[in-house]
């Protein structure tokens, strides 16, 4: 198992496990075209040595001076529950945490997704107390969680 950074070529692979994954809500293939090019972190979870090979991913951006916003993060289904996205989540905060200029962390998650809330809060991650009502394509709402870099 590896975890290394994105690059240009992987985003055939990058888009296929986004819509396995996120279906309705998947980001589109521009969207991660463009998050490839422009982010503070985007890093792969590798579990063989084929380009096909790719089982989950994290990508974060810089949206304001100080705060990066975890903007996607998955891990393949046949590969949950197994560690994995634990692993990706502590290497990414490790590297986020090493950046002088980042104090906050800060991601939205489905409210209904108890799986990844767990996880976050694991790391400490805490929730604004306000909804963000029909967040989602699909109508659901999101909570906001933020991890101040000092608790980590
Ligand atoms: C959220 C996600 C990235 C977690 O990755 P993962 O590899 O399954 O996570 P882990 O195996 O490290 O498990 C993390 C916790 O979730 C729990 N968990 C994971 N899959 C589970 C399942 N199917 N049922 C119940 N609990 C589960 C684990 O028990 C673990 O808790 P623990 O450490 O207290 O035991 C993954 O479930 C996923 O890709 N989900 C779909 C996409 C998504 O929701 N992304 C987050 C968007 S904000």
């Amino acid at each position: 198992m590896k975890i290394k950074n994105v690059k240009f070529w992987d985003l055939k692979q990058l888009y296929q496990l986004e819509q396995k994954v996120f279906e309705a809500n998947a980001f589109s293939k521009d969207l991660l075209k463009k998050l490839i090019f422009n982010n503070i972190l985007f890093l792969k979870l590798k579990i063989g040595k084929f380009k096909k090979d790719m089982y989950g991913f994290i990508v974060a951006i810089k949206d304001n001076r100080d705060r990066a916003n975890i903007v996607n993060f998955l891990i393949n289904p046949e590969f949950q529950n197994k560690g994995y996205g634990t692993l990706l989540l502590q290497k990414a905060l490790e590297y986020l945490k090493r950046l002088k200029e980042i104090t906050k962390i800060v991601l939205n998650v489905q409210v209904s997704n108890n799986i990844a809330i767990k996880l976050y809060e694991k790391f400490n991650f805490k929730k604004d107390p306000n909804v963000l009502e029909n967040y989602y394509q699909s109508g659901e709402s999101a909570f906001l969680m933020e991890l101040n870099i000092a608790s980590l």
